[in-house]
């Protein structure tokens, strides 16, 4: 990894009293937790479309829940990493923190984050396609497919953000102000392909923001940031706060 940069962001850092970060499913790689692009991804074996939509599911709710119920067995299984565990020193250092995630595992709770905006929802999470009702269930693998709601014993789906869905405008407003209130932006393991998360990056750059991506690979976003780390993020982020200001 090129050093000059990996200091130069460990500065910015450290002198940032307002932090936001983003990631991506490549911070749970290292869990063990497959991406969704790539060699290895989970887009390899199966569209999108035909699972992660709202029409894939009004289609074959059974066939997406089992897809639902194999990932939370993969995630049930998995643990946090250094990268996850780097986040919650952060978080504990700084004055404003924020997690904005569009991973769905719960990972950045279960190491100990606090500020999470979890974008795309959460996986441990039904949601009761009749009467609304939410709650976490943490059964695995699930007994029923696709399970019925605890509260009214129709029908419930995993809450979840899919393809061609909306995500809730108070969400994206959470995230906005982040974003605009930040002095630093870290964007961690993410493609940025994928809307409104993507564009994210680009908001801080154009407002004065100073914005440190990493991540094994470029993205269409690289260029446009102030610094670029290459590698992985269970290595490089705990260089972050293992030379932060008092730090023991
Ligand atoms: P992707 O699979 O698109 O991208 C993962 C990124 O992580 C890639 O850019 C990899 O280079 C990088 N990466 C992999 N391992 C890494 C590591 N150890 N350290 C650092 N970087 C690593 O996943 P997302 O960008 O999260 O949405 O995908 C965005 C959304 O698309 C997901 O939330 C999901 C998906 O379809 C929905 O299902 C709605
Ligand atoms: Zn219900």
């Amino acid at each position: 990894m090129d050093k000059e940069s990996l200091e130069q962001a460990r500065e910015l850092v450290e002198n940032a009293n307002n932090i936001v970060i983003l990631t991506g499913a490549g911070i749970s790689a290292e869990s063990g937790i497959p991406t969704f692009r790539g060699d290895q991804g989970l887009w390899k074996d199966i569209r999108p479309e035909d699972i992660a939509t709202p029409e894939a599911f009004a289609k074959d709710p059974k066939f997406v829940w089992e897809w639902y119920d194999l990932r939370r067995q993969t995630i049930i299984e998995a643990e946090p990493n250094p990268g996850h565990y780097a986040l919650v020193e952060l978080e504990n250092k700084k004055e404003g923190f924020t997690l904005i995630t569009q991973n769905i595992d719960g990972l950045h709770k279960r190491s100990g984050n606090k500020n999470i905006i979890e974008m795309h929802g959460n996986i441990w999470q039904m949601r009761c396609t009749k009467c609304g009702h939410i709650y976490f269930d943490y059964e695995v693998p699930l007994k029923q497919l696709p399970p019925s709601c605890k509260k009214c014993g129709e029908m419930t789906r995993p809450n979840v953000v899919w393809f061609n869905e909306i995500i809730p405008m108070s969400t994206i407003d959470a995230c906005v102000i982040a974003i605009d209130n930040c002095d630093v932006m870290l964007i961690v393991g993410t493609s940025g392909v994928v809307e409104p998360a993507a564009s994210m990056g680009l908001m801080a750059v154009r407002t004065g923001k100073k914005v440190i991506e990493i991540n094994l690979d470029t993205t269409p976003g690289t260029g446009l940031y102030h610094l670029s780390l290459r590698g992985k993020s269970g290595e490089i982020l705990p260089e972050f706060y293992k030379h932060t200001k008092g730090y023991n």
